[in-house]
């Protein structure tokens, strides 16, 4: 709803009115006037994100948001940080700091069937003391949110620091941005508030917030998200608290951590209804049930209303309501023995197969994709899947009017799960690839050199979609070397080609010719090899040659390159069409590139930078970082020091970091190190 204005607050941030200063009749006035908007507005906050419920438009909000903004500018100590103003903007930072929970943020030991939560049940009764007798344990029942968890601390009920779990024990300091989660109290709802209070609950991104983030990013010619969760952690790890302003996240709480200068209620229900009148969000489906059967009622009722809700569960959570009874239990190893999460199954549904479609892809590679009929799995409707290949697709035995199971295991690419072979209907064939026609031909001849073109590869410019297949239709190319054969009649013989197109055009083509191994290697279009392997390979052999003799068990030795990958490059390489092409490119086109033998770390956009890597990271492993940047040229050491480049920060990172920032080293998260790789 809100449209935000953002930018840098003012510094201040308290009343710094000066006592000395006798304060004047205006002063009191826009003082009142200043704490009457606050809190008008901080109620329309309530009602908007956190009760769902608004009771004024969008533009009339903004109308009091502008008012405030404009009240503050004119006078600035006004300002306090709990201010709804305060929740925008902020200086983009350049790494997260390290926050030790004063107690530490426990997982949860899993279950997933019915004899599961028995045995919890049982381990609990037994670990209390009650005999068969004894009535049955009253659990606290919740949905297992499928985002993020955070700590929240209120110090004399102000939000003093917002924290994400980390490994437990050390989290990073995410306050700047959990600050623009409108939906966050930044001060706590009461006159008498707890010394010290820390919350700890889930942030997450509603599935329609994702949905409009996913279009966007699409809009942007950006990467579209996973799911929610991938969302909401990428969201919260910004490091200009400005875009995390834009992004719909929200929380429910769930827990609380530390808490000094309070009693907590005796059970946890009662404490999640006390976080609620504190100006807390609770998940309206918390209940408390009885024993292991009532537990057992109310994953199954949840289960039935997943597919309905705003937002995304992997399960349920069931806990032991009183709390003294949680402390007697304690916790094993980093997970209390007095809670169970209780996962779902992945999200499955069974849906026919419409048609089945053949895709080009970039090297002219088929993909077939199922087209279904529509079928909701995971809050999502589906219709479609890919069969990946021709080779799934004949193991597979996909048919047209079968009956298919999908799933979509958190993520947006759904996937045939099986053939439900005893509904196939009588008539269905096996599906035939098309026969290698004519269209195809030329359809996969266009892709190729569209990729040939394409900006990472040998980067000619003014070759757009309409120009390729012109020239492909008009038979004036067949193949790349082609294109620098190309003669300025020819092609102003074709239509709306005029000089100066013409001229620009043969010049890119003629630059083009002085270009990298790597980027030849990578327009080539071999199967498999993206461009990291292009420059691992074009660093591994320095020139052209070598590579053209390796056999697969020599490219197996270059790191990151598997067995799919040398077999594809081997077999494309060896390929007589291929030889032909590079024989072609070289001789009648002029096109080279600077030699090197075994050239290690000079061939790639990220030559002579050095990296350090530090802290868990969630993408990848370490190694498989440092060999994804030693291939794009970097180099990866394992101490800080003046040389160093970059410093990619996980979590929990330490004293690497303290490093990095006293010396002004610039600090990359794992979003902002993997923007890096694939922004080249
Ligand atoms: S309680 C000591 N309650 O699940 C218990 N966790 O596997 C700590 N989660 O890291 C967690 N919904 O991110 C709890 N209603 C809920 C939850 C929940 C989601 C997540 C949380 C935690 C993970 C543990």
């Amino acid at each position: 709803m809100i449209s935000m204005i953002c930018g840098e607050p003012p510094a201040a941030t308290a009343h710094d009115t000066d006592p000395n200063q006798p304060m004047t009749g205006s002063d009191r006035d826009s003082r009142a006037r200043h704490a009457a908007l606050v809190a008008e507005i901080k109620a329309h906050d309530r009602r908007y994100y956190a009760l769902d419920d608004p009771s004024i438009t969008d533009a009339e909000y903004d109308r009091l948001f502008a008012a405030l903004q404009a009240l503050e500018a004119a006078d600035p100590t006004l300002i306090d940080a709990d201010s709804p103003t305060q929740r925008v903007g902020g200086q983009v930072r350049d790494g997260f700091a390290s926050v030790r929970h004063a107690q530490p943020m426990l997982s949860l030991a899993n279950g997933f069937d019915a004899s599961d939560l028995e045995d919890f049940d049982r381990r609990v009764r037994k670990g209390l003391g009650l005999d068969a007798d004894a009535p049955p344990v009253a659990y606290a029942a919740e949905t297992k949110l499928d985002g993020l968890a955070i700590s929240l601390r209120y110090e004399a009920g102000v939000l003093t620091v917002a924290a994400t779990r980390g490994d437990g024990s050390t989290g990073e300091d995410v306050t700047h941005n959990v600050r623009t989660v409108r939906s966050i109290p930044l001060r706590l709802d009461t006159a008498d508030p707890p010394e010290v209070l820390e919350v700890r609950g889930e942030i997450y991104m509603p599935r329609s917030g994702f949905d409009r983030l996913n279009d966007a990013q699409l809009e942007a010619g950006q990467k579209p998200f996973a799911n929610p969760r991938n969302a909401a952690a990428g969201s919260l790890r910004q490091l200009d608290p400005n875009v995390t302003a834009t992004r719909p996240l929200t929380m429910y709480c769930y827990g609380v951590g530390e808490i000094r200068g309070a009693p907590l209620p005796a059970t946890h229900s009662a404490t999640l209804e006390w976080l609620a009148a504190l100006g807390l969000r609770t998940s309206p489906l918390s209940a408390v049930v009885e024993g292991a059967s009532g537990a057992l009622a109310y994953y199954d009722s949840v289960l039935q209303q997943r597919d309905g809700l705003a937002y995304d569960i992997d399960g349920v959570v069931i806990k032991v309501n009183g709390l003294a009874d949680q402390l007697e239990l304690g916790q094993v190893a980093r997970a209390p023995r007095w809670a169970l999460a209780m996962k779902f199954p992945p999200e499955e549904a069974q849906t026919e197969v419409l048609a089945i479609d053949v895709q080009v892809g970039r090297t002219g590679a088929l993909t077939p994709v199922a087209r279904l009929a529509p079928v909701r799995v995971g809050g999502v409707t589906v219709t479609n899947a890919t069969l990946h290949n021709e080779d799934e697709l004949r193991r597979r035995d996909v048919r047209v009017g079968d009956t298919v199971t999908v799933r979509r295991a958190g993520d947006v690419i759904p996937e045939i799960v099986r053939v439900e072979l005893d509904r196939r209907p009588p008539d269905t064939a096996p599906f035939e690839m098309p026969a290698y026609s004519k269209s195809f031909d030329r359809e996969r001849r266009i892709r190729g050199l569209e990729h040939f073109v394409s900006r990472r590869a040998m980067d000619i410019d003014g070759l757009g979609e309409r120009i390729v297949a012109q020239l492909v239709d008009a038979g004036l190319v067949e193949t790349p070397a082609d294109l620098y054969t190309l003669e300025a009649d020819a092609l102003l013989a074709l239509e709306r080609m005029g000089e100066k197109s013409v001229d620009n055009l043969l010049g890119a083509i003629a630059r083009s010719r002085r270009t990298t191994l790597s980027r030849f290697l990578y327009a080539l279009g071999i199967p498999e090899v993206g461009e990291v392997t292009a420059t691992a390979y074009a660093q591994h052999f320095g020139r052209l040659e070598p590579l053209l003799e390796a056999d697969a068990e020599t490219l197996m030795e270059i790191p990151d390159v598997g067995p799919v990958v040398a077999r594809e490059t081997v077999a494309c390489l060896s390929d007589p069409a291929t030889r032909t092409l590079i024989t072609r490119l070289r001789e009648e086109g002029g096109v080279h590139w600077p030699e090197h033998v075994n050239s290690g770390g000079e061939d790639g956009p990220l030559t002579g930078q050095t990296f350090v890597i530090t802290g868990t990271l969630e993408a990848f492993t370490r190694d498989e970082l440092t060999a994804r940047l030693v291939a794009l040229g970097a180099r990866v050491t394992g101490s800080v020091s003046s040389k160093t480049r970059y410093l990619v920060a996980g979590s929990a990172a330490g004293s690497k970091l303290d490093k990095a920032q006293r010396l002004g080293v610039t600090v990359l998260d794992e979003a902002g190190v993997i923007e890096l790789i694939e922004g080249r």
